[in-house]
């Protein structure tokens, strides 16, 4: 972003009105200057007010990604199994994910990539993920798994798991997952994963693992096309710390990640299963213009979905399946 936009930005987030003449002064440059990149802040989708005589607002108050306040929340975390982070923030970018395949041949296991806003966000089977400016978490993460692609079916179950355990930290105590890679609060859904792997089967496993986490979304939201919620409308706080949130949030990723590279999915089962949002109700897998009814039991060992169907109990791997409630 344009370094006088990015200042004007950081000087509205607080949400207070901020009159163009002293915008103008906090970014070394003229009232008309001003209009003009409040403008390009509206094409980013950035509700800003103006109000005659009282100068100009965000429609409410944003916390802007700052890398060291990133770090400094990190290193004040307990983690003395995780390494220093690896990170880079990014004001607007295509799709984390993509940003992170593009690099992949420079980057070490466990770099990861955050940005305000995606142009492309995506979910499974291409599907958008929309993704506002400053309302989410959009991060991506690689990681090189030296076993090779056939014991990562689970990786996108423990990731949930991290997502949990984070709203769990920051209040939210009533999250659920649904197979194989959705995250809901009371019905809703609250979060992603997307992980796409690059790697032929036997070889290492090059992985990047993407998640979108709803933090504050605007109100006149359009593009998705089911329940939804976010953190600040579980939580009914004004504003959520986002810098905060993501070191917390990358710090169970790295936790979670080590054990699942050691012991596999062994020791998440029973917790996965204890989150799961259609134990023992009725479901159906859809795959195409496919559809199975049955009883959604659990997981097994390799992240495949337990299904009680016409009283016969069977496995279904992830891939194209979608699971809905009937
Ligand atoms: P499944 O993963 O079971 O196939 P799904 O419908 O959740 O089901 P995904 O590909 O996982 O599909 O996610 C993409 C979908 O998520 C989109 O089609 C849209 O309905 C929804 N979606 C897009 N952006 C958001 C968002 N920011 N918050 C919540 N949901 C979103
Ligand atoms: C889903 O529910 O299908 C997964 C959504 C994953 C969205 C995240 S946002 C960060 C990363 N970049 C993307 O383009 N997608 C993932």
């Amino acid at each position: 972003m344009h370094e006088t936009r990015l200042n004007l930005l950081k000087a509205l987030a607080c949400g207070a009105f901020i009159s163009g003449t002293e915008l103008g002064e906090i970014c070394g440059v003229s009232r008309t200057a001003i209009a003009k990149h409040i403008e390009g802040l509206k094409e980013l989708g950035i509700n800003v007010y103006s109000v005659k005589g009282k100068g100009y607002k965000l429609s409410s108050p944003l916390s802007l990604l700052d890398k060291k306040d990133i770090f400094k929340n990190f290193d004040s975390l307990q983690h003395s199994l995780t390494p220093s982070l690896d990170l880079s923030v990014l004001t607007q970018i295509d799709s984390t994910n993509t940003y992170l395949k593009q690099h992949i041949s420079q980057l070490k296991s466990g770099h990861s990539v955050i940005a305000e806003s995606q142009t492309a966000g995506r979910g499974r089977h291409g599907r958008k993920w929309v993704s506002p400016f400053a309302s989410s978490i959009y991060l991506s993460m690689y990681w090189r798994f030296g076993t090779g692609y056939q014991a990562l079916s689970g990786l996108s179950l423990v990731i949930g798991l991290a997502v949990v355990d984070t709203l769990t930290q920051i209040g939210i105590l009533n999250a659920q997952l649904k197979w194989p890679n959705d995250v809901y609060v009371n019905m809703q859904k609250i979060a992603g994963v997307l992980i796409e792997v690059e790697g032929a089967v036997g070889d290492a496993a090059h992985c990047i693992i993407g998640i979108g986490l709803n933090v504050q979304l605007p109100d006149d939201i359009d593009g998705i096309d089911q329940s939804y919620t976010d953190i600040q409308s579980q939580l009914g706080v004004p504003l959520v710390d986002r810098n905060k949130l993501t070191a917390i949030l990358l710090n169970n990723m790295h936790r979670i990640i080590r054990t699942f590279e050691a012991e596999g999915l062994t020791p998440f089962i029973h917790r996965w299963e204890s989150l799961n949002v259609f134990a023992n109700k009725n479901v159906k897998l859809v795959t195409g213009n496919q559809s199975i009814e049955g009883i959604c039991l659990g997981i097994n060992t390799e992240g495949a979905l337990r299904m009680q169907v016409n009283d016969l109990q069977q496995t279904f791997h992830g891939g194209e399946i979608s699971v809905r409630a009937i």
